[in-house]
């Protein structure tokens, strides 16, 4: 059946999982009509330079690093709270750009990623239930009945924080903040007695020594922008259709439809049934995208997909986002490459091993324990290997702070240590320290990866 027509509206035909329900029609539709009138918070140009890069990382010459928290929220809209995420998402980022000696791809899982899908429509506690909390962009996650009334205002409110999120995002990535030779100072107090600390810090030397070589030699670092800057792009799921819709622009240069709210989407694994709204709007949009990979994706329906979001096969469309959980990668994953590699897709394969390795503690709290994590990173690189495809890249979900919400870790949270500092609005994510961790073992991975190739033409340059 040929595919009718695509318009940034055409998705309001279908069906939506996960849509939230406006008690005031009038007020939802004036909001989008002004957030249709706001400036763009990102350009076309730069989601194609994204585009490029994630195309590099599919041919195995880059890899992506994309993480942030589960869900931002309006409450924790500082700088600091902004810097500190930075700063270990730098830190992680150089940890493997060093160790492997690959570009790495920064995409944060921010200024914007505020619409959360819900397993269950309802909440219950101590007998009484009401609605949902479906993410700051939508409803209060306060526990009452007028809180969890979704309420279009806060889509502005979205906006807005998005907007100056991104501002000061762009002015750490590109004024100063990110020049690597500050890279022993992007350092988080409380993860200074830390065993990573130890590990990093002897990379930042490591680092320091380096540059002090090519100066001595005479590549002076200051003529070099390469050095003291880096391009760090935005992602979130594209969950929140009206929002998207509003936002999605034409680009003036090539006349095709980018979706603004973001560098990056994604579509859940909720969400990606090929025949409904959320698969039918990013079809259309122009932006690099990713698709969730869960244990219930047939291989035949993951083909679907691929034709549907990515009919031209063009190098850094789709990220295969998997997240099978650490026990069910071996069985999952290698049937899906098999199926992608058999019809020649080009796609970008990422892990994201937390969101099928979450447990309720018995305390009730949402964990997740760090190995199963570690494990989970471990058994994508083995199917790739075995397979003879390239694991990509890595999807976390993680903080600056110094929470308790992931068990496990160098300093091994228990279950007992989770109500101490445990702030996630949605999922647990790991902490500095335990971030950290996993970027050394992505490092690891990577640098054994990339030395054994059989046409080793990173190794031999
Ligand atoms: N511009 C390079 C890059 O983004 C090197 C670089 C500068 C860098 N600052 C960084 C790498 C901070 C990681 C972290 O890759
Ligand atoms: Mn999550």
């Amino acid at each position: 059946m040929p595919l009718e027509q695509w318009s940034p509206d055409s998705w309001r035909k279908k069906a939506a999982e996960q849509a939230p329900v406006f008690p005031d029609a009038l007020a939802l539709a004036d909001v989008e009509r002004q957030l249709a009138s706001f400036p763009p918070l990102v350009f076309a140009g730069e989601a194609r330079k994204l585009k490029a890069l994630l195309a590099k990382a599919s041919k195995g010459e880059a890899f992506l690093f994309q993480g942030g928290d589960c869900a931002e929220s309006f409450a924790e809209h500082g700088a600091d709270n902004i810097r500190d995420f930075f700063r270990v998402f730098l830190q992680m980022a150089v940890v493997m750009t060093f160790a492997a000696a690959l570009p790495v791809v920064k995409v944060g899982r921010i200024a914007g990623q505020f619409a959360k899908p819900r397993s269950d429509p309802m909440e219950i506690k101590n007998g009484v239930a009401l609605p949902s909390y479906r993410g700051d962009i939508v409803n209060d996650i306060g526990f009452t009945e007028a809180a969890r009334v979704p309420d279009p205002a806060r889509q502005i409110m979205a906006y807005r924080q998005s907007a100056a999120t991104l501002n000061l995002l762009r002015a750490f990535a590109s004024g100063g903040y990110a020049n690597l030779e500050n890279a022993s100072r992007w350092m988080l107090g409380f993860v200074k007695d830390s065993p990573q600390s130890a590990r990093y810090q002897e990379l930042a030397d490591r680092i320091s020594e380096t540059i002090g070589f090519m100066r001595a030699i005479g590549l002076d670092p200051e003529s070099h922008q390469e050095l003291r800057q880096t391009d760090f792009y935005t992602s979130h799921e594209a969950l929140l259709l009206g929002y998207e819709q509003a936002l999605t622009r034409i680009d003036s240069t090539t006349g095709d439809y980018y979706a603004t709210s973001g560098h990056m989407l994604w579509v859940g694994d909720r969400t990606r049934q090929p025949d409904h709204a959320h698969v039918e709007y990013v079809r259309g949009i122009k932006n690099p995208l990713g698709l969730k990979c869960g244990p219930s994706l047939k291989p035949e329906e993951l083909l679907e997909l691929i034709d549907l979001l990515d009919p031209q096969n063009e190098p850094g469309r789709l990220t295969l986002i998997c997240r099978f959980g650490a026990d069910k990668v071996g069985d999952h994953l290698p049937k899906l490459i098999r199926a992608v590699q058999r019809e020649g897709r080009n796609v970008l394969w990422a892990c994201d091993p937390m969101h099928g390795n979450t447990i309720k503690a018995k305390s009730g709290y949402k964990t997740r324990p760090f190995e199963r994590i570690i494990s989970e990173v471990r058994a994508f690189f083995a199917v790739h290997q075995a397979e003879g495809t390239y694991a990509g890249g890595v999807h976390l979900e993680m903080t600056g702070k110094n929470v308790t919400e992931c068990t496990g870790g160098a300093r091994a949270i228990s279950e007992a240590d989770l109500s101490d500092r445990y702030h996630t609005y949605c999922d647990p994510r790991l902490n500095a320290e335990q971030a950290i961790e996993v970027a050394f073992l992505v490092a690891e991975l990577l640098k054994a990866e990339r030395l054994q190739r059989p046409h080793a033409e990173v190794a031999a340059e």
